[in-house]
């Protein structure tokens, strides 16, 4: 008999096609969210689940689910599974790492763009018909080339990011729980500096951390302080890593310039506050969402699952720990 799996959002076909020859498939086509305790009842019984950021796997499901065997999520980052939870039950996680890093990497640079050189404020003043000519004075935007960018979190995707500031000619500085191999911080042309120094210094701060509660608002009001008046933040990471509540306040203070957001606490109910703001580019979190990028993650966590149902390492296995039987 083949293992019995539950894919909770919408997939591409393709996948579903490579899941079919190997687990007894029920997938989530109408793409309708599905509420924890139906999530529950729906996996009761299931041998492993393909699942996205918008699902929670905690104790209370995985107790609920006593034959589960592998969750494998469609995103690198995993703060929706509580993975401890996970390997003390025995249960594989997994995630998908490497195949988003360029198009993450891309977005983030694209919010920084769009931010500096205002261009939602601007788009919305062409559609609405107020263009009436050329002025030398007329939407002044900031500089990004020869600019100082400050990347908190150099892992995969920080080190993306920075790869293409040099195009740029920007000075980059970054902070991270440890500095990367010299030989990365010469490539990437990047010096390591303390957070405060980071902040202080930069045009531009991305944020590239996973969320945790270590990085629970990693920055709030205390941190946009140190940033310069002319600075900009770019969240594509993860909502919470900043207190969006102090994110508003500094953005209508004054206190930086602008910010270019993928990611929201509570998303999708973002602050009301972001709506009023015209120096704020908004996203709604499509950091990794190309037609490419998306379907080489869904295959990942496929690919993943697979390997955790019939025997095998998952590739991106989160816990090794755990024993297989
Ligand atoms: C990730 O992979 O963590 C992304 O945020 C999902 O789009």
């Amino acid at each position: 008999m083949k293992p019995k799996i539950l894919v909770t959002r919408e997939v591409f076909d393709e996948t579903l096609d490579y899941l079919a020859p190997h687990c007894d498939v029920e997938s989530n086509q109408q793409d309708v969210p599905i509420a924890a305790d139906a999530l529950a009842q729906r996996l009761a019984g299931k041998d492993g689940v393909m699942c996205c950021l918008t699902d929670r796997v905690d104790a209370g499901l995985l107790d609920a689910c006593p034959l589960l065997k592998v969750v494998a999520n469609i995103a690198v980052g995993y703060n929706n599974i509580d993975v401890p939870a996970c390997t003390a039950r025995g249960v594989m996680a997994t995630n998908t790492p490497g195949v988003l890093d360029d198009s993450t990497a891309d977005l983030a640079w694209a919010l920084m763009l769009a931010a500096a050189r205002r261009l939602t404020e601007v788009e919305g003043y062409i559609r609405a018909g107020e263009w009436t000519g050329w002025r030398l004075k007329q939407w002044l935007g900031v500089d990004v080339h020869h600019a100082t960018l400050g990347i908190i979190g150099m892992g995969r995707i920080g080190q993306t990011i920075a790869k293409r500031a040099s195009g740029f000619e920007m000075k980059v500085l970054y902070c991270n729980r440890k500095p990367v191999a010299k030989e990365v911080e010469q490539r990437l042309n990047a010096k390591h500096v303390s957070k405060d120094d980071l902040l202080a210094q930069s045009d531009f701060v991305i944020l590239q951390v996973p969320y945790s509660p270590e990085t629970h608002h990693l920055i709030g009001a205390g941190e946009l302080k140190k940033m310069k008046r002319t600075a900009i933040l770019i969240n594509s990471t993860r909502g919470g890593v900043v207190d969006d509540a102090a994110l508003v306040a500094a953005l209508t203070d004054g206190t930086i310039r602008g910010a270019g957001l993928d990611v929201f606490e509570n998303e999708p109910r973002l602050h009301p506050g972001f709506l009023d703001l015209k120096n704020v580019v908004l996203a709604p979190h499509i950091g990794s969402s190309t037609e490419a990028t998306r379907r080489a993650m869904a295959m990942t966590a496929a690919k993943n699952l697979v390997a955790g149902l019939t025997g095998k390492t998952p590739p991106n296995l989160l816990n090794p720990e755990v024993k297989r039987p």
